[in-house]
């Protein structure tokens, strides 16, 4: 015998993409959409043909991603936002976009921005020699060619964990392309022994990312991940603490 159910569908996440036409971007879109969710996506003006296949089953607003006034647009009537922190450029183009979203989206909205391991929100973190001389040597290179700006996310992400919104800042580990292997197990510090093969799948990072949207566990965390199919993480796999 069947009941009658008097309870409504729950709409769909109204989500925001921002950075939506990179390689994180896209993987980003699969995956929300895969989940129902309704995306709208911000990205450069000349990178709008990236986005082509998705056709109408996303909204595109092109433009800056850091400017205020495309994302206020974008981020009208979202439950979340996933945003692309890029230390590409000279211009502060990274905290200008985190500013920009952490500005304009509505409060209580879930907010989820990626970067590298390379952040530190508390300091405790510990990394290892090869990863400290990586980021010193590739910093001052892409600095002096003015390619990009590590501090300029470093500065970002400092505005994200002074900011009262519901925030998680995704620390990905160095990536790799291929098949899905599952969602990334996180660690609060980089150091962590389960985090040591330092490897993800980037499609397996958009997919941290957009779960984040809906774990509460992570509102307010810096979750270092690493694929969850790595030595270092089936060696060391007891539940993380919430
Ligand atoms: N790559 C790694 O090994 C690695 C490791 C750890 C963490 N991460 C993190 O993962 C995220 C995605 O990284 P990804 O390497 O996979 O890159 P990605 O997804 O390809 O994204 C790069 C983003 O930067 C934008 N961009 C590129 N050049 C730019 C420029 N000159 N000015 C302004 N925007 C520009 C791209 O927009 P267009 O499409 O318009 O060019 C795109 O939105 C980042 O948060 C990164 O910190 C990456």
């Amino acid at each position: 015998m069947t009941t009658e159910s008097h309870t409504h569908p729950t709409p769909p996440l109204r989500v925001c993409i921002v950075g939506a036409s990179g390689k994180l971007g896209q993987y980003m879109i699969d995956n929300a959409l895969a989940r129902g969710y309704e995306v709208t996506g911000v990205c450069r003006e000349r990178s709008v043909a990236k986005l082509e296949r998705f056709g109408d089953r996303i909204r595109i607003l092109p433009g800056h991603t850091d400017d205020a006034e495309v994302i206020a647009r974008a981020v009208d009537g979202c439950d979340g936002v996933l945003t692309v922190l890029a230390p590409w450029g000279t211009d502060d183009y990274a905290s200008g976009t985190a500013r920009a979203v952490l500005e304009h989206t509505r409060h209580g909205a879930r907010l989820v921005f990626s970067c590298g391991w390379h952040i530190t929100r508390d300091g405790k973190d510990r990394y290892t020699r090869k990863l400290r001389a990586f980021v010193a040597v590739f910093g001052f290179l892409a600095r002096v060619a003015r390619i990009a700006d590590l501090d300029d996310q470093v500065r970002a992400c400092r505005l994200i964990f002074d900011s009262d919104t519901s925030w998680t800042v995704v620390r990905g580990s160095d990536l790799e392309e291929g098949p899905a292997e599952g969602l990334p197990i996180w660690r609060e510090h980089v150091g962590d022994p389960a985090l040591a093969d330092n490897l993800t799948r980037r499609i397996d990072f958009a997919d941290f990312m957009v779960h984040a949207l809906t774990d509460d566990a992570l509102v307010r965390r810096a979750p270092a991940i690493v694929g969850c199919r790595t030595q270092s993480a089936l060696a060391h796999a007891e539940p993380t603490s919430a």
